[in-house]
């Protein structure tokens, strides 16, 4: 993996409710570096929520715009980047964190997956169905291909400070 010497951009990646955007913003605090999440620049840029998204345009075209504002974020200058769950699955997007980013992977037990989501309710692929059951299908998609992220950081233990130390330590 390369070394972030505060000229790199990392990025965040992981399931839903994995804690790319809570740990993302401490990893920016700590390291100096701006924060972005790529679901808000989306929703900034579409002029709707992501939930809207989904549901007036499809998925495959809030996979566009998150492809497009993704590409963007990577060329200009170091960020923290939170993104979605899902932006990593692209084989595109992949291919550009790979060049331009370092990748963190924040691998997270089942269980405590399912107790975070349950706080918010803003996901539209949680809506109307169990979210364990849901989580647990991506899990068995998705892990193989984050897998394919520079670094992997377990956050079993619910602590996000804690995650994040593991974060600047794996950087070092
Ligand atoms: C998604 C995760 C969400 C958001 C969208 C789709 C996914 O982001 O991008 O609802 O495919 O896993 P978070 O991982 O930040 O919840």
């Amino acid at each position: 993996p390369r070394q972030a010497d505060g000229g790199q951009t990392i990025v965040m990646v992981g399931l839903m409710g994995a804690g790319k955007t809570t740990i993302g913003r401490i990893l920016a605090a700590r390291l100096g570096l701006p924060f972005v999440d790529s679901d808000e620049e989306i929703e900034r840029a579409a002029g709707c929520s992501i939930a809207d998204l989904f549901q007036k345009y499809g998925e495959p075209e809030f996979r566009r715009g998150e492809r497009l504002v993704i590409r963007r974020l990577l060329s200009g200058p170091p960020v923290v980047l939170a993104t979605g769950g899902g932006a990593f699955m692209d084989p595109r997007t992949r291919a550009s964190v790979r060049a331009h980013a370092v990748s963190i992977w924040l691998r997270c037990p089942l269980p405590l997956l399912v107790q975070r989501v349950a706080e918010r309710t803003h996901r539209p692929l949680l809506n109307n169905t169990s979210p364990h059951a849901v989580l647990a299908d991506l899990m068995r998609i998705r892990h193989p291909v984050y897998a394919e992220a520079d670094i992997i950081v377990d956050c079993g233990d619910d602590n996000v400070e804690h995650s994040a130390d593991h974060v600047l330590q794996a950087l070092k």
